[in-house]
């Protein structure tokens, strides 16, 4: 496949998941890290949004009987595990700030976790995407 063939979104999700790999080796750059990984959550979280603004998903669900495609179930359920480790990763980043010990660990052991399950996100939804 062709560079220019793949669509625009899965090249823009590709390059904020580069953007924040840099930012987990970069935790130590604190604020850095903070703004990084708070623009990326927002991002996530603002992208169905444009998706369903900007797709005629009518057409593609019930018409074309997408709905019943496995791939579609599983890059759902990968979305809102997703969303539920991003609110487990900023409540352990706030116990981490407010110096419980507990939220340094609880925060590194999400963190691979996050990286694994927003990888396969961008998988499925890539091979789902048109
Ligand atoms: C809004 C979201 C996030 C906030 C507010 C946040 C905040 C923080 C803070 C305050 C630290 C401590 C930095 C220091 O030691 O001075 C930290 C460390 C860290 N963060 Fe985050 N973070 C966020 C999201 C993420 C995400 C999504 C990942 C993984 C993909 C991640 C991975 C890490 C890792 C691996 C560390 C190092 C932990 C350690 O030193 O044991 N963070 N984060």
């Amino acid at each position: 496949m062709l560079l220019s063939e793949i669509p625009g979104t899965v090249i823009f999700a590709a390059a904020t998941y580069l953007i924040m790999v840099a930012a987990f080796y970069l935790s130590k750059a604190r604020r850095l890290h903070m703004i990084v990984m708070a623009v990326i959550i927002v991002i996530d979280a603002a992208f169905p949004i444009y998706l369903v603004l900007t797709h005629d998903w009518w057409k593609r669900l019930i018409i074309d009987g997408e709905i019943l495609s496995f791939m579609l179930w599983m890059h759902l359920i990968l979305v809102l595990t997703l969303y539920m480790f991003y609110g487990l990763q900023i409540s352990a980043a706030r116990r981490m700030l407010r110096g419980e010990g507990t939220g340094r660990d609880d925060h590194r052991r999400q963190a691979m976790g996050i990286l694994i399950v927003r990888a396969l996100v961008i998988i499925t939804g890539a091979l789902f995407a048109k």
